[in-house]
């Protein structure tokens, strides 16, 4: 079983949403925790609030995910601050709500290349930091929308489909590694997502609910892998 007291963890987009619940989660449990977003702000005000409750073991960087060298330059960081690295949640995200006639090829490619090859060049970065270490655990938070489809998510699904396809993959490579992988699949979650008004949503999750499945899976033991979460609202608007 991996060790979450002590451990080092990188949470992508920890700043706000799932991502600043998951800190939290694994800062309550004791691991030190790298941060990162694409707004140098948002990353300071959050590393300084969890410090004062958390003190000195959450870091952050400025990072955008769609660029592989900004990726090396946040591992390097990484490395620097914390010495190593057992657990990443490629958590970063962004909603595409367009059908495809009118979407620009913009937000096409905004969506992939964060939902999808982000996750790639992190997983290209930390494969061998954990192999170094002999092991430690990639969870990537996927969505219902990777196994279900609907009009005008044509981007978002094909990310999420393809984040599926790559995590179960990705974890039969590197399972003998001592390396787990598991994807978590959310449904609605009461977040800002996209700057959705979350007034009057309370049947919809909580980030804390994604983070208590996170902190689950990184708890299991060593002989069983969870592969892929899916996670409802027990009962969704109608
Ligand atoms: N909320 C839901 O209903 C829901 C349901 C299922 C799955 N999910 C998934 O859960 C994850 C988190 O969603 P959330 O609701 O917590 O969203 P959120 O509140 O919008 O937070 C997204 C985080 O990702 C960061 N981010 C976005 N693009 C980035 C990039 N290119 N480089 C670095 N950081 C980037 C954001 O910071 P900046 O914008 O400042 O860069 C922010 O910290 C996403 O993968 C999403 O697809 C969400």
């Amino acid at each position: 079983m991996l060790r979450i007291e002590g451990g080092k963890a990188i949470v992508t987009g920890g700043t706000r949403g799932i991502g600043l619940a998951i800190t939290r989660a694994l800062l309550d449990l004791g691991a030190s925790v790298m941060i990162c977003s694409r707004k140098s702000e948002d990353v300071e005000s959050a590393v300084a609030a969890l410090e004062g409750s958390h003190g000195k073991r959450v870091f952050g960087a400025r990072c955008d995910l769609r660029i592989y060298e900004e990726v090396r330059a946040l591992f390097a960081e990484s490395e620097e601050r914390l010495g190593g690295l057992d657990i990443l949640i490629n958590n970063a995200g962004v909603p595409s709500r367009s059908y495809v006639e009118q979407m620009s090829v913009d937000e096409w490619r905004q969506t992939i290349e964060t939902n999808l090859s982000g996750v790639f060049y992190c997983c290209h970065e930390a494969i061998p930091l954990m192999k170094g270490r002999g092991g430690g655990y990639i969870i990537n938070i996927g969505s219902l929308a990777g196994k279900n489809t609907f009009p005008g998510a044509a981007a978002y699904c094909a990310s999420k489909f393809g984040l599926l396809g790559f995590s179960e993959s990705l974890m039969q490579e590197v399972r003998y590694d001592h390396i787990r992988v598991s994807c978590v699949m959310p449904g609605s979650v009461g977040t800002g997502f996209g700057g959705r008004d979350e007034e009057a949503s309370s049947w919809k999750l909580k980030a804390e609910d994604v983070a208590e499945v996170v902190v689950n899976l990184l708890g299991m033991d060593a002989r069983a892998l969870p592969s892929a979460v899916e996670l409802r609202p027990s009962e969704p608007k109608k």
